[in-house]
């Protein structure tokens, strides 16, 4: 599997995906909620080795929500189940491509079983940098803002930063994915045209994409749709069109 080079400005650093419809998806064929599950395991696969190949630096992927445990105990578990025998079958050849995992969210809910996967997964990976994979898993983009909000009292409290320290950049330091290009594009499957607590701060300024396929059925041909779109963005920033020039705000001329 090789990299193509990335000189391309019309094609996104970062992408953001919720990853949406593995439900519906089985609903469709008579089958249990958990089939369109592990179908769309075989979807996120192929999108991470995509985004390897295309030389995308940064997937992140929404793969459970601080709200989804109000799902059936059942569906909840056999979610669990999926993320610690897919975390265990791939992290093997997800390193051997180059792709560092890092999960965000709030994994101390997590069984003792699926932390120690996590941790192992991240541990190991720790030094790959073609492709940084971002797994959003018991994350919630209100979350995510609260916590940055207790962080930077406890500065505050302390004395160790003063009222007027507390800028956006400050903020921003202190939420997941600080590390990484805000997200370029972001990707809703299954049809919704909504956020659902997903990345909130970070999104401000990302380009939107829905679209009607169900995740298990997104494919290469899905993936190029969206980026195709993304291409013909002109991202403006606050701008006139004429200030930013061409499509991605490249600078005319
Ligand atoms: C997304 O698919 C996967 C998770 C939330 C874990 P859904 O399970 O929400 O699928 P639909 O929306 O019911 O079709
Ligand atoms: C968002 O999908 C969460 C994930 C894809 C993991 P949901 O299916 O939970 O979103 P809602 O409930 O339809 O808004
Ligand atoms: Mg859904």
């Amino acid at each position: 599997m090789t990299t193509q080079q990335n000189n391309d400005q019309t094609l996104p650093q970062h992408v953001a995906v919720v990853m949406d419809g593995n439900g519906r998806w089985a609903k469709k064929r008579f089958l249990p909620r958990t089939a369109g599950h592990k179908a769309g395991v075989k979807a996120t696969r192929r999108l991470v080795e995509l985004c390897a190949i295309k030389g995308i630096g940064a997937l992140t992927l929404f793969a459970f929500s601080s709200e989804n445990w109000s799902r059936p105990d059942q569906e909840v578990s056999s979610l669990m189940s999926l993320f610690v025998s897919t975390l265990n079958s791939e992290i093997n050849k997800l390193h051997e491509q180059g792709v560092r995992i890092c999960f965000i969210g709030d994994r101390t809910r997590f069984s003792e079983n699926l932390q120690a996967s996590i941790a192992a997964a991240e541990e190991k990976t720790a030094a790959n940098t073609r492709l940084k994979l971002n797994i959003a898993a018991n994350y919630g983009g209100r979350w995510d803002i609260v916590n940055a909000v207790r962080s930077l009292s406890r500065k505050l409290a302390d004395g160790d930063i003063s009222e007027e320290q507390i800028t956006e950049q400050a903020f921003t330091r202190e939420l997941c994915l600080v590390d990484q290009p805000e997200p370029d594009l972001f990707i809703r499957t299954g049809g919704e045209q909504r956020i659902s607590n997903f990345l909130l701060w970070q999104i401000a300024y990302t380009e939107l994409f829905f679209t009607d396929t169900l995740w298990p059925e997104f494919n290469d041909a899905a993936f190029d749709e969206a980026l195709d779109w993304y291409a013909t963005r002109q991202r403006r920033f606050g701008k006139t069109g004429d200030q930013v020039g061409d499509v991605q705000g490249r600078q005319a001329g």
